[in-house]
């Protein structure tokens, strides 16, 4: 009686491992400033929660068509065309269970086995391991750390080889907040018309764009249309990563084809949180743009500590929530006495030191650097980084 391979070569959360660490020095009653987590430490909007009791109220509690409700479907149609300019029609868009399972989806419908995908790194933890379960080959594109780790159609051009089908393209970036370059993302999409690649383009963080940083989507360039699978989601511009809904656009052939995939796995998204979704893309929410407005505040304080905290290295993210630290320079000290040879050690150095929890660079291609979330107050990250000075190896 065995397992099935798909599973058993599965890498579990890179998250994992320092946040039962953390999890377990709090229960001894330890102030952890945890910033391992990457979900918005806001409440969702009280309006989109009020859609959603009056949802449960009016018995909206059935199923749905597999792909999302029509109003739904056609509301997010609208809200792409207003964030991108792109025009789709309802059948070219559809309701996920988070970006996630859109990613998922969407890898599923077009990877076949031994399909190689572009993928750029560092990056998301997911994409690797969700392109091989789809059978595909991930073929990693590395981004310099002295470019922002901003990807480039010419790093990409020197990543492919015969039998990559697809790129997947995320910006704003997770883990290193960077956003590609307007210009560069045409320069792209040229690149993936030249070689005929799909291109799947995961936008969730788009809301969280710094200036003079700016995001150009994919879904704005012109001719790319057949190729272009649109990803997006409410989890990071709502605070609404527990409501589990995601979208994604594309050509009709290719949605529907999702659509009966997710009809076979999960049916639709739950009822209630795509009432509650409908309400968030239908009205203004000013919830966002003050969202919006922390977060710049707390990524100009991390960046203004990082700055000055050599032999670490790195700045301010230009999108996302999420500081990027380039931990080389550490290699070859001992901090908290751990003798530090990769972002793992520093990870559990100021974890043991300095009760912070950060995420090692390496679950996301990077062994050299770690991820802190700025998905905490402005007072909690001070702490943080007051703690990361007194550890005695940085600048300050
Ligand atoms: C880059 C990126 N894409 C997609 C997701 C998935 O979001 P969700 O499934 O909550 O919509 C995340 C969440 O962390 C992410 O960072």
């Amino acid at each position: 009686m065995k397992l099935a391979q798909r599973v058993l070569d599965l890498s579990a959360s890179p998250t994992l491992e320092i946040d039962q660490r953390a999890k377990a020095l709090a229960a001894e009653g330890i102030d952890v400033v945890n910033l391992g987590l990457g979900e918005p430490d806001f409440d969702t909007p009280e309006a989109v929660g009020d859609a959603a009791i009056a949802a449960i109220r009016a018995g909206d509690t059935h199923y749905t068509p597999a792909g999302g409700t029509a109003a739904l479907r056609q509301a997010l149609a609208r809200h792409i065309q207003s964030e991108t300019g792109a025009s789709y029609t309802p059948s070219q868009v559809m309701v996920t269970s988070g970006a996630k399972h859109a990613l998922f989806n969407a890898f599923m419908a077009l990877v076949r086995p031994g399909d190689g995908v572009l993928v750029p790194a560092p990056y998301w933890v997911t994409y690797p391991e969700q392109i091989r379960l789809a059978g595909g080959v991930p073929v990693l594109v590395p981004t310099a750390a002295e470019q922002g780790h901003r990807l480039t159609a010419a790093a990409l051009e020197d990543a492919w080889r015969p039998g990559v089908v697809g790129v997947v393209v995320n910006s704003p970036n997770n883990p290193t907040g960077a956003v590609i370059d307007p210009a560069e993302v045409d320069r792209i999409a040229a690149f993936a018309q030249d070689r005929n690649l799909w291109i799947i383009t995961d936008e969730i963080y788009s809301h969280l764009v710094y200036p003079p940083a700016v995001h150009r989507s994919f879904a704005a360039v012109p001719g790319l249309a057949d190729r272009l699978v649109y990803i997006h989601g409410l989890s990071k511009t709502f605070a609404m990563t527990g409501w589990r809904i995601g979208y994604v656009a594309g050509p009709a052939h290719v949605i529907a084809a999702m659509e009966r995939l997710q009809g076979q796995a999960t049916g639709n998204p739950t009822s209630i949180a795509q009432a509650a979704a409908l309400a968030a893309v239908s009205a203004p929410m000013p919830e966002v743009a003050r969202m919006r407005e922390q977060f710049a505040a707390r990524r100009q304080l991390a960046g203004e500590w990082l700055a000055g905290a050599a032999p670490l290295a790195g700045h301010a993210p230009d999108g996302a929530f999420y500081l990027w630290v380039d931990t080389r320079g550490l290699v070859g000290r001992t901090v908290a006495g751990v003798p530090i040879e990769s972002g793992d050690d520093v990870a559990r150095a100021w974890l043991e030191g300095a009760q912070v929890a950060a995420v090692a660079g390496s679950g996301f291609g990077e062994p050299h650097a770690v991820r802190l979330s700025l998905a905490s107050s402005a007072d909690r990250l001070r702490e943080a980084f007051h703690r990361l000075d007194r550890l005695g190896v940085l600048a300050h």
